[in-house]
């Protein structure tokens, strides 16, 4: 598997947002960069907070969950402890949701709009330990621009 190349894509990110920030326009870029850039994965996209549910946001990947409780499932998780996923087996974390069989590890990051989470961005494979420290700070510098970026 090729390295990706994260500085190269946080470059592509920044000029993706800086054309047009509001998150509906801005995350379907990123989740469509997130698809063409990363190999292994399966489902890359995003949830959006709303009230005490996640509700699916853009992505790329096969139709998955509508609504994650707060909490529930790793998505649910990296929203109520505000802290990043990175699970190596989807099987063995207690409560993950499978949306689709075939995902075998998962990351999730949160996306913050004035120190909240407001989404979590959610990568797929069906790898197992297909994510590395390497990736999770990558992606967690996409993240902090987004955090940063975007108009909700
Ligand atoms: N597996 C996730 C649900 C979302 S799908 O992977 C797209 C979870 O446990 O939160």
């Amino acid at each position: 598997m090729q390295k990706p190349d994260y500085k190269m894509m946080l470059e592509q990110l920044k000029a993706l947002v800086s054309q047009d920030p509001n998150y509906v326009t801005a995350l379907s870029s990123a989740a469509a960069l997130l698809w063409e850039s990363l190999e292994d994965i399966n489902w890359a996209g995003f949830y959006l907070v709303r009230g005490e549910i996640l509700a699916v946001g853009p992505y790329q990947g096969k139709v998955a969950c509508i609504h994650i409780p707060r909490g529930k499932g790793v998505c649910g998780t990296a929203w109520a402890k505000n802290e990043i996923q990175l699970v190596p087996d989807v099987h063995a974390f207690p409560g993950h949701i499978a949306c689709d069989s075939a995902s075998n590890s998962e990351i999730v990051l949160p996306i913050l709009n004035n120190g909240a989470v407001a989404a979590v961005m959610d990568i797929d494979s069906p790898s197992f330990s297909r994510f590395s420290e390497e990736d999770r700070d990558g992606l967690a510098q996409l993240c902090d621009h987004l955090s940063r970026t975007l108009i909700w």
